[in-house]
């Protein structure tokens, strides 16, 4: 059974107090993820270790980064490493958020190296992959994605990328309202194992969680989700209210 994961993408949104109401109005509606079922939140940097804190004690509840530095440590005035959000108590992170591809030029050879420092950290790296709208109209997202996913995770070994979280996130719904449907989502997260399987083997294809984003909201999660391999949500908007997000992580099924 493929772990199922509801995780919020809050992106640089709320101050210090608005992030410790948020998380607890959403640990006050008990919500509990079932076993196998995980419920990730991913803050800002200087909230990973007060959101750390209040998870600790919450079953199936995990921290996680929005992303790290591609070095180690060193001279890279800012920026953040792996083993700092490790140390404060993250467990995840996100690589290659479609916003960081763009905005900060990350490429998927950087990427490939965040992941490789991730890992090591003990991080369990969710890495983004989904194609721009051009892209889709031209009717070349399948390519388009596979090149994201052989660059940066074709390296790995086979132990490694079972740790591997995908989220698949086509960038035209991304913020805009406009989701995937639930078929375009499925079709292309059966791409997305195919081409890991080509790789690492059906057994680790199908163990891989592979979650989709992208406009995911309370109103059409359910539906998402019940795709056999729409493993769970990378949600942003919907995650910075308490009652969707409940709902989203009651969704996964
Ligand atoms: P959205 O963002 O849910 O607001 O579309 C998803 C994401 O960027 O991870």
């Amino acid at each position: 059974m493929r772990t199922k994961i509801a995780a919020a993408n809050w992106k640089m949104n709320l101050n210090f107090q608005q992030a410790k109401d948020l998380l607890d109005q959403i640990l006050a509606s008990h919500v509990h993820p079932g076993p196998g079922k995980k419920a990730v939140f991913a803050v800002p940097s200087p909230f990973l270790r007060i959101a750390a804190k209040k998870m600790k004690s919450q079953d199936n509840h995990h921290v996680c980064a929005q992303n790290i530095h591609h070095k180690k440590s060193g001279a890279y005035t800012g920026e953040v490493s792996a083993e700092m959000v490790r140390s404060v108590g993250a467990e995840y992170v996100i690589i290659g958020h479609s916003e960081r591809r763009e905005y900060f030029q990350e490429t998927n050879a950087m990427l490939a190296e965040k992941i490789n420092l991730a890992l090591e950290s003990g991080l369990t790296p969710i890495f983004c992959c989904g194609e721009p709208l051009q892209i889709r109209e031209a009717g070349e997202q399948d390519a388009f994605v596979k090149k994201q996913i052989e660059e940066g995770l074709f390296n790995l070994n086979a132990m490694d990328m079972m740790k591997i979280v995908i989220a698949y996130e086509p960038i035209w719904a991304i913020g805009t309202g406009k989701t995937a449907t639930s078929l375009q989502a499925q079709e292309m997260h059966k791409g997305i194992r195919s081409v890991l399987a080509a790789k690492y083997g059906n057994e680790i294809a199908d163990s891989v969680s592979i979650l989709y984003g992208g406009s995911v909201k309370a109103s059409n999660a359910n539906e998402l989700f019940s795709q056999p391999d729409v493993d769970g949500g990378l949600v942003g908007g919907a995650s910075l209210n308490a009652d969707e997000f409940v709902a989203i992580i009651n969704a996964l099924q």
